[in-house]
């Protein structure tokens, strides 16, 4: 909706008022990490950076406002712009939040209220539902159910007493989306009605209050996702660290060539297997933008990436000749394939050390140099690593060990404010991989200029403990490793 003033804002209300019984864990779920963040805080960065949001305010359960106004200072979470105490119940909750946002001069806005254990918000769901807000005061977002719904006879459920049309049926998610005059009056009507404050009449969201109190309102539904799953029980937490891991995060958006030499310049990299592929065109593009970049590789500086020494003596040049080291970024693998039992012992110890010794010893070096600069390690995976299979054991293993070192440092340098991510292109077209496979046809590979673009883009964002997929175009063909080759 527009006004004579132009759009109404669009405030966001993070519900993370509730203690998560049913998860059973001494504090509340939103603030388990996944992926090395707290649960919320992977919320909070999808509306800080969804463009149609303008404010977010915070419900936090009562006791930890402390943790809460952290995760906003860490995550550089400027839109937030109070956090206030969540209620005893999630409709307490609401009803506070409304009064927040109420309290800030009683002009028409949205309000979009979103469980912060939903962190697999997309910015599409966000659009949507403001598009709607432009013609419905109350908005839902809801997913087909694929399980048969029942209705029981009481709340111990032990007999049948309907099967409602399941192709009726959806399951709620969040957010959900009002006008604030409209929510406001809702509840205002609730509050009026014996049988809602005494209890009678439970609530576990705000749009059943809109269809109750306000039936005229019609409440659009915004198709959510099967991924805005909500945290709820302990094997909601594997399931999404799985899911950040697998399903992974999408690259960030392309900068423009202003937003990388506005990043870039001053800023001294240092690449390790940079003398060809991948790490030779990220060197490339990052001197391009204004950065100082130094590679290191067997080839060109005669430094075995596994050996502490070498390490020590690259970063401590990088270092000297330019005053810091803002990334590290490590390209160095070698592909060797066949069974295991037929390997050479010398190539199975060369397997490891390129592919896992030397993230961890390039890992424990760059740290003293990155958390000076709060800077990033950047290392990279393939999409083997989801599972193994004959023929690539020592490599996609390594590749699996890198992802759960890049999860298991973003998460203990969080205190240093370093973070760490890792790249898991498709399969690209390096010198690295024509040599183990030959000639594969055009068109089939991602370049490796399109990874040191991303790996560019990645460098510069938020991000933290992230595995980023990158594939050439169809979203759903990529991340099964195919039975011609490994990434
Ligand atoms: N919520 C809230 N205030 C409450 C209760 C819940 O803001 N008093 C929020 C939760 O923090 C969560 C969302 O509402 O983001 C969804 O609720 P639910 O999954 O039921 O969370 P909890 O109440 O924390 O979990 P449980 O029911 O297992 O205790």
């Amino acid at each position: 909706m527009s006004t004579s003033q132009g759009p109404l804002r669009n405030v966001a209300v993070i519900l993370a008022g509730g203690t998560g019984q049913r998860m059973g864990m001494a504090i509340p779920k939103q603030l388990v990490k996944v992926a090395g963040k707290p649960i919320m805080e992977h919320t909070l960065q999808v509306f800080q950076s969804a463009p149609q949001i303008d404010e977010i305010i915070i419900a936090m359960a009562p006791g930890f406002a402390a943790e809460a106004a952290e995760i906003v200072a860490r995550s550089g979470c400027t839109k937030v712009s109070r956090v206030i105490e969540g209620g005893a119940t999630r409709t307490e909750t609401t009803m506070r939040a409304i009064d927040a946002v109420a309290a800030t001069g009683g002009a028409e806005v949205n309000v979009l209220f979103h469980d912060a254990v939903r962190p697999f918000i997309d910015h599409h769901i966000i659009q949507d539902c403001v598009q709607a807000l432009e013609r419905y005061e109350a908005v839902d977002v809801a997913i087909p159910s694929a399980d048969t719904i029942i209705t029981v006879d009481d709340y111990r459920g032990t007999v049948i007493k309907g099967v409602p049309r399941r192709d009726l049926l959806r399951r709620g998610q969040t957010p959900q989306c009002f006008r604030l005059s409209t929510i406001r009056d809702a509840y205002r009507l609730a509050m009026a009605d014996p049988d809602f404050t005494a209890g009678r009449i439970s609530a576990t969201d705000d749009c059943s209050i809109v269809l109750r109190y306000l039936p005229d309102v019609p409440i659009f539904v915004v198709p959510g996702s099967e991924q805005n799953m909500k945290v709820t029980h302990p094997v909601d937490v594997f399931l999404a660290d799985k899911l950040f891991q697998l399903s992974s995060h999408n690259p960030p958006p392309p900068g423009t060539l202003d937003d990388y030499t506005a990043r870039l310049t001053g800023k001294t990299i240092a690449i390790f297997g940079g003398s060809y592929g991948i790490g030779a065109d990220i060197a490339e593009l990052a001197r391009s933008f204004g950065a100082r970049v130094f590679t290191f590789s067997r080839s060109t500086t005669g430094t075995h990436v596994e050996n502490p020494a070498d390490i020590e003596t690259a970063l401590a040049k990088a270092h000297g000749e330019t005053g810091r080291i803002d990334y590290v970024v490590n390209t160095a693998g070698v592909l060797r394939t066949g069974r295991l039992d037929e390997t050479d012992a010398a190539v199975i110890e060369e397997s490891l050390r390129i592919n896992y010794l030397a993230p961890v010893t390039i890992a424990r070096a760059a740290l003293t140099y990155l958390r000076q600069t709060k800077g990033q390690l950047l290392l990279y995976t393939s999409s083997s690593y989801t599972r193994g299979r004959a023929g690539y054991s020592l490599y996609s293993s390594a590749k699996a060990a890198t992802v759960n070192l890049t999860q298991a440092l973003a998460d203990e340098w969080i205190e240093d404010g370093v973070r760490v991510n890792c790249i898991n292109p498709e399969r690209t077209a390096t010198p690295m991989r024509s040599r183990a496979f030959g000639e594969e046809p055009a068109g089939t590979l991602l370049s490796s200029r399109d990874v040191a673009l991303t790996s560019i883009d990645v460098l510069i964002s938020d991000l933290n403990g992230h595995i980023i997929d990158i594939r050439r175009q169809d979203p759903l063909s990529g991340d099964a490793p195919t039975p011609q080759g490994a990434s």
